[in-house]
Formats: structure tokens, C-alpha cells, sequence
């Protein structure tokens, strides 16, 4: 910790400063029953007293058998984090790191967003009655993300730039200011609550999957699982860590990430002008690039990335065949199974993952985005929602006749 009760950097190598578990001092007998608190032993938060909860974690792993036969895979599961209080993944870190804030002592907490941050940020604010302000890149958040900040009570302050703008803000900010905890995945504690679903995932399955999918926007998810799976070891005391290969899926507007590994490289170029209608993962300047590509390369993993139009038949293909609306941005990993599945672009990743168990990660719920999905689906132009008068034989007409 700095000075000021902070955690982000370490100020001898000036990296992003990590929590290291002490093995001995854990305690074996798991404190609830379900999310993210039953791994209490295993997060660095020192009373129980100091945890705000919304009860968080504890999602649903589904397997997707359709879409493993479409894609040609062994077996095919969707951890679907859209089931969280506020929607998305964020609520397993947020969880930690306000619970971590209420025990130093901090009274305002700050964060830049693409939009679920925000939302996790200022409900969890809401619980400990903490002052929360967000910023956000202006005309560039999904509607709904934005309607739960305004719910929640939080400060929303538009910034007329991109999200590594209001990032750089928000650190600046709230490294001069004694007063102010910056709560976006650079805080350690953050890492620690999300870290979680690698364990649950391992529950839930009964072992360790092969593969890993997640998009990828600041690579702080990526690192967390990382950790988590390499931390379960702790858990069962098992003398062999089995990992995943974990991949990371960004939008191909806003790919520094992908780009870097495709050139085998260990350190990223910013994209300046990221664009894509993923608004989640519209990033070009990833402030956990070098953990996410560690994890990346040290699991024998892949980093690719998709079109905005592979995303979005994804996103479709998710909820019509499984019945998982996620929003756009969760739907990267499944797009990245449709690409390399395809007869001609097959490679020896894809070989890898038929044999065994892949777990997709849904990082978020599709209802935040309505728009999007009017969108790519035309609805609001060419009205494909049939319109009908007000009897059964107009009806009938519609579902027989025009069928034959
Ligand atoms: N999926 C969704 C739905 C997200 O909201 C985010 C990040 C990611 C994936 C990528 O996770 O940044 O840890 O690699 N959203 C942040 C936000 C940036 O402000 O809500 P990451």
C-alpha cells in the first residue's frame, strides 16, 4: 500500500501490484454456502463485518450442446455471469474491492466504464453508502448501463473522448487526491473477487476445463481467472494444478491485445481511435495487457479477434439456439468458435480444443443493450415483427397460409 491507503502500483518495478496468497493461513472450512463469499478464506478482506454484498456469483454454468455439434467440439459450456445483481461480472470484483474500500476507511470511490463497471460500481456504492462517481465516455455507453448508474445514485460525469480517456482521468484524479479510491480492475482487490469464477467453474464441472474463452477489453477479467485456476490448488490441497489454456477475444476495432500476440510480441501497441459496437470492450489502450497476455502465453492459450458482424450472429446464434441473450461484447467468444470451426480455417488450436471441455465465459447480460440487437436485426427500419388485426383469422392467415 501507498501513503494515501492505496494499492495500484509497486514502487520498485512501477508494476500493477498484485495480492499474494500465504498458503498456510488459510482456512479450510468455506464461510458460506454459495458465490462469491464461500471462498472467504481465499480473499484478502480482514473482517466479515466489512463485506458488501449483493450475492454476488454463484452463476449458472450451462452446457450448450447445440452449438458444441455446430461448432463440431466435444463438449460446449457458457458461464453466464449475466446473472449477477447488476448484470455482469463485475459484481464478483466489486463486491471485494468497495468491502476493501469500507475497511480503510475510504468515503468516495471513482471509475472509469464502458458502461457495467459504472453499473456494479454505483449499486455496490449504494450498499455501503459510499459517494461514487463514474465517468464514462460520452455517447458511447449501452442505454441500460446507463439507466442503473442514474438508478443507483451515482455521480455520471460524460467525458468527451474514449473509455482510456476517462481511465487516465480517474487514475490522475485519484492519485493526487487522498480522499478518492479508484475502483476500475487495477485495483488488486478487484482481481480478487472476479478471480472466483475460476473456482465455481471448477465446481461446477467437477475438474478443471481445457479451455477458457473470454473477451477481453482492459484484460483484467483474463488475469483474474488465471489466478483463480492457479490458486485452486490451495483449495484441495491437490498436489497436481491441472490449468486451462485460456483465450482472450477482442473486437477487431479494438484488438491491441490480439494484434500483439499474433506478432508474438509480450508488450501492445495502443490503438488510438478504438472503435466497435461492443461498447464493453472499446479499448485501446489496455491497462492489463502485459498480465493478460502472461496468462495468455503461459497457459498455451490463443488471443484473435472478430468482427463487429461476427459478434453480433453470434450473439444471435447464443440466444437462439441455447436461450442466452448476453450483450454483444460476451458474445466475442463464441463468434471466435464459429471462425475457427469453419471447415477452411480450421488449425491445430481448434484440434486442441474438440478432445476436451471448453467453457466460454458470458460476461455480461444482453438486456443492458437493447439497441444493439434492434439494431443488427433491422427491426425498427424494415419492421420484421409481423403486424397483425385484432382477430384469429388474420392470425391464422399469418401462421398457416403464408407458411405453405
Ligand atoms: N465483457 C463485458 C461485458 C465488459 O463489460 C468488459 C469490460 C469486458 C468483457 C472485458 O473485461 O476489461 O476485464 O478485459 N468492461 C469494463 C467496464 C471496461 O468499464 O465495464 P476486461
Amino acid at each position: 500500500m501507498d501513503d494515501y491507503g492505496k494499492f495500484y502500483y509497486c514502487k520498485k518495478c512501477g508494476d500493477l501490484l498484485e495480492v499474494k496468497l500465504d498458503g498456510k493461513s488459510f482456512p479450510k472450512d468455506l464461510h458460506s454456502t454459495r458465490g462469491v463469499w464461500k471462498y472467504f478464506g481465499l480473499i484478502p478482506i480482514w473482517s466479515e463485518e466489512n463485506i458488501v454484498s449483493l450475492d454476488e456469483g454463484g452463476t449458472i454454468l450451462l452446457e450448450c450442446k447445440h452449438l458444441a455439434r455446430i461448432f463440431g467440439l466435444g463438449s460446449l459450456f457458457v458461464k453466464f455471469e449475466g446473472q449477477n445483481p447488476t448484470g455482469s461480472f463485475k459484481d464478483r470484483g466489486m463486491t471485494v474491492g468497495v468491502s476493501k474500500a469500507k475497511e480503510v476507511g475510504f468515503k468516495r470511490v471513482i471509475c472509469a466504464s464502458t458502461g457495467n463497471t459504472s453499473a456494479s460500481l454505483a449499486a455496490y456504492s449504494a450498499r455501503a453508502n459510499l459517494e461514487c462517481t463514474v465517468l464514462i465516455p460520452k455517447g458511447k455507453i449501452a442505454l441500460g448501463k446507463i439507466a442503473q448508474a442514474i438508478a443507483y445514485g451515482a455521480e455520471i460525469i460524460q467525458v468527451e473522448g474514449n473509455f482510456d480517456d476517462c481511465l487516465k482521468m480517474a487514475r490522475e484524479i485519484s492519485e493526487q487526491s487522498h480522499e478518492i479510491l479508484l475502483l476500475n480492475s487495477l485495483n488488486p482487490f478487484r482481481i480478487e473477487g472476479q478471480k472466483t469464477a475460476a473456482f465455481e467453474i471448477s465446481e461446477q464441472l467437477g475438474f478443471v476445463p481445457d479451455d477458457v474463452i473470454l473477451p477481453v477489453g482492459n484484460g483484467g477479467n483474463i488475469s483474474s481467472l488465471w489466478k483463480g485456476f492457479n490458486e485452486i490448488s490451495l483449495i484441495y490441497d491437490s498436489k497436481t494444478n491441472m490449468l486451462p489454456r485460456m483465450s482472450g477475444i477482442q473486437a477487431e476495432g479494438a484488438a491491441p491485445i490480439a494484434r500483439a500476440f499474433h506478432l508474438g510480441k509480450k508488450t501492445i501497441e495502443q490503438v488510438h481511435d478504438p472503435h466497435t459496437e461492443a461498447s464493453a470492450i472499446n479499448i485501446g489502450s489496455p491497462v492489463s495487457s502485459s498480465k493478460a497476455l502472461g496468462a495468455i502465453y503461459d497457459s498455451g492459450g490463443d488471443a484473435d479477434y472478430v468482427s463487429d458482424k461476427e459478434i453480433f450472429a453470434a450473439q444471435r446464434l447464443l440466444a437462439s439456439k441455447e436461450g442466452l441473450f448476453v450483450e454483444p461484447a460476451s458474445a466475442a467468444p463464441i463468434a471466435y468458435l464459429a471462425k475457427i470451426s469453419k471447415k477452411d480455417s480450421r488449425n491445430d488450436r481448434y484440434e486442441q480444443m474438440r478432445e476436451g471441455a471448453v467453457v466460454c465465459i458470458a460476461t455480461g447480460n444482453g438486456l443492458k443493450d437493447p439497441d444493439a440487437i434492434m439494431k443488427w436485426n433491422d427491426l425498427s427500419v424494415s419492421g420484421k415483427m409481423k403486424v397483425v388485426s385484432a382477430d384469429a383469422k388474420s392470425l391464422e392467415k399469418i401462421l398457416f397460409v403464408q407458411k405453405n
